[in-house]
């Protein structure tokens, strides 16, 4: 049985790489489909090596542009690939825009649609991942979740109880396969920071990067945590292009960081798993956090990752620079909240994944 695995951008490397091996242990063949969304070295290939995900077979090279532009260039280009190879199924994973038009593209050829990370909701429609996850739930045939809560979302939404799978987390399992070779790794070292004693700040949601005034308010924050906690910064493109348009990079005031290029996966691991503290706006770094085990300042209003702040180390303390540095004060003095690991998140994620869709495609073949 053939199934397609459609990656495109960086939070969708960890959650396919368990799932290669998963699905050939049960005799699945995957054909591995690189939309190209994401595609420099540090964005994109230097995942696949350290993961070891084997090559995409292909590769539609996207690239940047609209969000109008990206999914219907990857629905365009992936029609070709479906219609020859006819999978028994097309695996999407996350909420990035390439996930949604796969989901859509699939569908509409008839191919079945199996969803990774379903269910997922911030309440905020404004946001485009928020609608990237709604249009693909609402499509998928398989949707397999993360935490209890997703469940609810998609019965609420109608989605027949019997479709919907519990399986954990699989960026998880990448996570524990590989944090040995993190904590070995030491990539704080050949930055001078010490073990335990800095913070990490990641930012690329537009949300708070494309207006000056939410990114000053943020860096102003950033600028009080550095001047007790040296604040290691990895730029993203996007972000590194804002903050030289708003004039904001060099600014002596809000110079409380230090911005390095952005990591490949282990150096990210390392870096956050020996981090004081991480302040991050991306969704995946929320549930890493949980799992490490170390505080995370979501600078964020709402989470479509609940589990992360009721029983995991996040906080939601938004844009404002007063919220910001208060919750990191509380964090400096020592005010940690109490965490446990969520259930499912053990490392076995990708293999109940394999089990469930080894499941319904013998089902499918039952009932034909
Ligand atoms: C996308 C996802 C977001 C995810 C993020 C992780 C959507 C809607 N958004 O946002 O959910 O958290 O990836 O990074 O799918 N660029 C490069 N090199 C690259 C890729 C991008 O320079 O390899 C630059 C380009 O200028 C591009 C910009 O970054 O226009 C943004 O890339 P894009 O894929 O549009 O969205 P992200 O902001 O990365």
């Amino acid at each position: 049985m053939l199934v397609s695995v459609i990656v495109g951008a960086r939070p969708n490397f960890m959650k396919v790489a368990p799932l290669i091996p998963a699905l050939r242990e049960r005799g699945i063949t995957p054909r591995l489909v690189h939309t190209g969304q994401h595609y420099d070295r540090s964005m994109s290939g230097a995942f696949f090596e350290e993961l070891a995900i084997p090559e995409p077979e292909v590769n539609l090279g996207i690239g940047s542009g609209s969000h109008v532009f990206q999914i219907a260039e990857v629905m365009r280009r992936l029609e070709d690939e479906l219609s020859r190879h006819r999978p028994a199924y097309v695996i999407v994973v996350g909420d990035v825009n390439s996930t949604v038009a796969a989901a859509i593209a699939a569908n509409r050829l008839g191919i079945r649609v199996a969803h990774v990370e379903a269910g997922l909701r911030s309440g905020d429609r404004g946001m485009p991942e928020e609608m990237n996850r709604i249009i693909t739930d609402a499509i998928s045939d398989l949707l397999l979740t993360s935490e209890p809560v997703a469940e609810h979302n998609l019965r609420r939404e109608g989605i027949p109880a019997e479709r919907i799978h519990f399986v954990g987390n699989t960026m998880i399992d990448t996570l524990r396969r590989h944090i040995g070779r993190a904590i070995e790794l030491r990539a704080f070292e050949p930055l001078g920071l010490r073990q335990g004693e800095y913070a990490v700040l990641t930012l690329h949601r537009p949300s708070n990067v494309d207006f000056a005034d939410r990114l000053e308010s943020i860096l102003r924050a950033v600028a009080h945590v550095g001047r007790s906690t040296p604040v290691v910064f990895p730029l993203h493109p996007r972000t590194e292009s804002r903050l030289r348009q708003f004039g904001l990079d060099g600014r002596s005031d809000l110079a409380g960081y230090v911005a390095i290029r952005p990591q490949s996966y282990l150096p990210m691991l390392s870096l956050m798993n020996s981090a004081r503290v991480v302040l991050t706006d991306s969704g995946g770094i929320q549930e890493e956090t949980t799992a490490l085990g170390v505080p995370c300042l979501t600078l964020r209003e709402s989470t479509e990752r609940p589990i992360t702040t009721t029983q995991g180390t996040n906080q939601l303390v938004g844009w404002h620079t007063d919220s910001i540095v208060a919750a990191f004060e509380a964090v400096r003095s020592g005010q940690s909240p109490h965490h446990r690991t969520p259930d499912l998140w053990d490392g076995r994620s990708a293999e109940r994944i394999a089990a469930v869709l080894e499941n319904a495609t013998a089902n499918q073949r039952r009932v034909r």
